[in-house]
C-alpha cells in the first residue's frame, strides 16, 4: 500500500492537521490537494502550537517532502507570510522540503476583495465564507482567467495577466458592490516581495514527481482540507466551499490515477461542529452545545469564529464513508466529551413523521430534519493521559465500539488530545 488519503468526514475542523503530522513520520511525501488559506490546520508538538493554512501538515518533519498540488488555490501573500513565520520558529524550510505545482491557481488580493464584498452584500443567505477569496479564485480557474504559479515568474507578462483578470472584478466591485476598485499595478507592487520569497521554492510537475515516488516504492500521504459536507458537488450546497473536498479529488489534483489511492482515512470528531451558515441536523443550541464548544476550544483557527456544536451524526458520517470510499476511520477529540453524563449519537432522522436513514442530497430537506438521538453513558474520566487502548475507561470503549458497529468501518485511530503523543493506534498506517 503506497498512497493514503486523509480527508475530513464532517464539516471541517475534524483534526486532519494533527493526524497528517502524526502520519507524516511514516510517509515520504505529503501532498496537500485542495482548498487554500481557508483551512487552518493546527499541530501541537511538545506543547508548541503551529497553525498552517497552505503548507502541508508534514512540514514539521524536516526529512519529508511537502507538496502543494495543482488543485490548491495559492494565496501568494499568505503563503509567503506562512513561510516567513515558520522560518522564524527555526524550521529550515529548504527548497527540497516544499514543492509547489507549477500549474496551481494563484489567489490574489482582488479575490479576497470580491469574496468579502459579496458576503457583505448578502443580508440573508450569507454563506459565511472565511473571506479568503476561495470562491472567486476557483471561479477564475474555471473561467480560464486565473494566473497559475508559473505566471508569477514570467515578469514580462505578469502585469498584463493581472490586468486581464482584475478588469471584470473591478466592474463588479464598483458597480454591484459599491466597493473600492483595485489597481493591477498596485497589486503587482504588493505581491513582488512575496514572489521573491516563493522564488526559492521549486515549481514542480507534481504528477511526474509523485508517480516517480510511487515507482520507487515511496509512501505518499494526501492531505485534504475542509470536510465532506462542504464539498462543492455533494455537500450542503450552496453552503459549501468551492472545491471538491472528497478523496477522489486528491487523484485529480496530483495527477495520479485513482487506483493508487488505496487507503482512505476519514477523520471525524467524537461529536460534530460546523462553522459558517447552512443546515446542521445534530446541532445543540443549548448549554450542552456551549459546554462542548468550551471544552473543545471550538473557535476557528483561520477566522476565530465560534463553531456551532452538536452530537456525532452517524447518518451524515455514513454518507461521507460512501462518497469518499473511506476504509479507515480516525476518531478525534474523544477527551472533550469526558465532562458529559451521557453522550448523544444521531442514528437516524425524522422527516414529516417518517424515519430517514440516508443523508438527503437536497439541502432544503437537510434543513427540515429532526435528529433521532440515542444516548450512551458518559465515562466522566480524564482521557488526556491515556497511553494505550487498554487504559481507556470501559464506557469510553463502549462508545467507540457502538459508533464503529453502526458505521461498519474500522476506527483505527483514537485521539485524546491535541499533542502528537495523545494518539492511540488500533492499526498501523501503511498496512492492509
Ligand atoms: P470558503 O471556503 O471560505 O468559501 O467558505 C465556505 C464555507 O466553508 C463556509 O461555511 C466556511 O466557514 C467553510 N469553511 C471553509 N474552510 C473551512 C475549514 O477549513 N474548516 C471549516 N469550515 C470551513
Amino acid at each position: 500500500m503506497s498512497a493514503v488519503v486523509v480527508i475530513g468526514a464532517q464539516w471541517g475542523d475534524e483534526g486532519k492537521g494533527k493526524l497528517v503530522d502524526v502520519f507524516a513520520s511514516h510517509a515520504d511525501t505529503v501532498v496537500r490537494f485542495q482548498g487554500g488559506s481557508n483551512a487552518g490546520h493546527t499541530l501541537v508538538v511538545n506543547g508548541q502550537k503551529t497553525v498552517l493554512h497552505l503548507i502541508p501538515s508534514g512540514i514539521l518533519h524536516s526529512d519529508k517532502t511537502c507538496v502543494i498540488a495543482s488543485g490548491v488555490v495559492i494565496d501568494v501573500l499568505g503563503l509567503a507570510e506562512e513561510i516567513r513565520k515558520l522560518k522564524l520558529t527555526g524550521l529550515p524550510l529548504t527548497a527540497s522540503q516544499l514543492l509547489i505545482a507549477d500549474n496551481a491557481t494563484v489567489l490574489l488580493p482582488y479575490h479576497k476583495a470580491l469574496d468579502q464584498a459579496r458576503e457583505k452584500a448578502l443580508s440573508e443567505g450569507k454563506i459565511g465564507t472565511t473571506g479568503k477569496g476561495i470562491g472567486p479564485a476557483y471561479e477564475d480557474r474555471a473561467s480560464r482567467r486565473a494566473l497559475i504559479m508559473s505566471d508569477l515568474f514570467d515578469s514580462n507578462n505578469l502585469l498584463e495577466k493581472i490586468e486581464f483578470a482584475i478588469k471584470e472584478k473591478n466592474v463588479l466591485l464598483k458597480n454591484l458592490y459599491d466597493a473600492p476598485e483595485l489597481s493591477a499595478k498596485e497589486v503587482l507592487e504588493q505581491i513582488k516581495p512575496a514572489i521573491e520569497v516563493l522564488r526559492e521554492y521549486r515549481l514542480t510537475d507534481v504528477s511526474l514527481f509523485v508517480s516517480q515516488k510511487l515507482k520507487n516504492n515511496k509512501k505518499l500521504l494526501f492531505e485534504g482540507a475542509q470536510g465532506t459536507l462542504l464539498d462543492i458537488n455533494h455537500g450542503t450546497y450552496p453552503f459549501v466551499t468551492s472545491s471538491s473536498t472528497l478523496a477522489g479529488s486528491g487523484s485529480i489534483s496530483a495527477g495520479l490515477g485513482p487506483h493508487h489511492l488505496s487507503k482512505i482515512v476519514g477523520v471525524f470528531k467524537a461529536y460534530c461542529t460546523r462553522v459558517g451558515s447552512g443546515p446542521f441536523p445534530s446541532e445543540l443550541k443549548d448549554e450542552i452545545g456551549a459546554q462542548i464548544q468550551k471544552e473543545g476550544h471550538e473557535f476557528g483557527s483561520t477566522t476565530g469564529r465560534a463553531r456551532r456544536c452538536g452530537w456525532l451524526d452517524l447518518v451524515a458520517l455514513k454518507y461521507a464513508i460512501r462518497l469518499n470510499g473511506i476504509n479507515s476511520l480516525a476518531m478525534m477529540k474523544l477527551d472533550v466529551l469526558s465532562s458529559l453524563d451521557k453522550v448523544g449519537v444521531v442514528t437516524a432522522y425524522k422527516l414529516n413523521g417518517e424515519i430517514i436513514n440516508e443523508f438527503p442530497t437536497s439541502t432544503e430537506l437537510v434543513g427540515q430534519l429532526e435528529p433521532v438521538v440515542e444516548f450512551i453513558p458518559g465515562w466522566k474520566e480524564d482521557l488526556t493521559k491515556v497511553k494505550t487502548l487498554g487504559d481507556l475507561p470501559v464506557k469510553a470503549t463502549a462508545y467507540i465500539n457502538f459508533v464503529q458497529k453502526q458505521l461498519g468501518t474500522p476506527i483505527d485511530i483514537i485521539s485524546v488530545g491535541p499533542d502528537r503523543e495523545q494518539t492511540l493506534w488500533v492499526k498501523p498506517l501503511y498496512k492492509d
